[in-house]
């Protein structure tokens, strides 16, 4: 008796799940390509796919009809210096389920935040429509700082230290020593083509009578700051020190 109410129970979430209209729309960066958005759907298990719409910011770019476009379906839109790649397929004859993937593929910096929507609808004569957006955050947190030391030549008791950090946007770089913010020397971004990320760099010039130095990457998201873990060196800790020295006095005996 109470092992039929359970499968009679079972049976029915099981039947809800697969019968109702669904559409998921999820997105992520994937690292040396760009933002991945994905879209798919459930039809009712009777219905099949009339048509899928795909709006950027409201406006509507394409659309995937089966009947016109068969079971899979490639096109590439220009986004500013980028490119929208979609790929729509269906995964049976009648499309009751299926995705469109939307590759947002990085060759320049992105300059905005993408907000895609997705709408499904099933064939007549119900035409069951669904719609989700979802907003492409064109984020990536900044990585770790990492000190290396620069081999200058001169005395060991002053070192230049260079700071980086990978991300997007570009991560700012700030200095401490001891509990003092301190300014940098020089600084600079490079928009890596293969990483289709900023790497931000900061050198500044430590010398080993003062506490140690502080390195933390910050970047500001929707106002609000977000950090990655800083990097530390200081002349006590001589394990990146004695590297530059030592790499210091080949290049000064190349140099002769
Ligand atoms: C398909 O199934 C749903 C749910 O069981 C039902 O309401 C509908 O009438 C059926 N037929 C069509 C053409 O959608
Ligand atoms: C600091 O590091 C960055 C990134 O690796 C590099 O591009 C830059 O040339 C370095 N600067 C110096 C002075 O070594
Ligand atoms: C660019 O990023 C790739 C990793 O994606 C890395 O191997 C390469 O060294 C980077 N180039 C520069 C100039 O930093």
């Amino acid at each position: 008796m109470r092992m039929g109410t359970k499968i009679i129970l079972l049976m029915s979430v099981v039947w809800i799940g697969s019968s109702a209209t669904k559409v998921e729309i999820t997105t992520g960066w994937k690292p040396e390509l760009g933002f991945v958005t994905e879209c798919s759907w459930t039809l009712y298990s009777n219905d099949s796919l009339q048509s899928v719409r795909l709006y950027n910011n409201e406006q509507q770019f394409m659309i995937y009809r089966p009947e016109n476009n068969g079971r899979e379906h490639m096109q590439t839109f220009p986004l500013n210096e980028n490119f929208l790649e979609v790929h729509c397929v269906e995964n049976d004859d009648r499309g009751v389920t299926g995705k469109c993937i939307l590759t947002l593929e990085l060759f320049k910096p992105p300059v905005a935040d993408l907000t895609i929507a997705c709408e499904v609808s099933g064939e007549r004569p119900m035409f069951r429509m669904l719609k989700k957006d979802i907003i492409v955050s064109t984020f990536v947190p900044p990585t770790e700082a990492v000190i290396n030391v620069v081999p200058t030549g001169q005395s060991a008791q002053s070192v230049i230290l260079n700071c980086t950090s990978t991300g997007l946007p570009a991560p700012s770089l700030s200095w401490t020593v001891g509990d003092q913010k301190v300014p940098h020397d020089f600084s600079g971004v490079v928009w890596n083509k293969t990483s289709k990320l900023w790497h931000s760099w900061s050198l500044f010039s430590y010398s080993e009578s003062t506490s140690e130095a502080t390195c933390t990457p910050e970047v500001n998201m929707d106002g609000q700051l977000v950090k990655a873990l800083a990097a530390m060196y200081s002349g006590a800790s001589r394990v990146v020190g004695i590297q530059g020295v030592i790499i210091s006095i080949l290049l000064a005996m190349l140099l002769r």
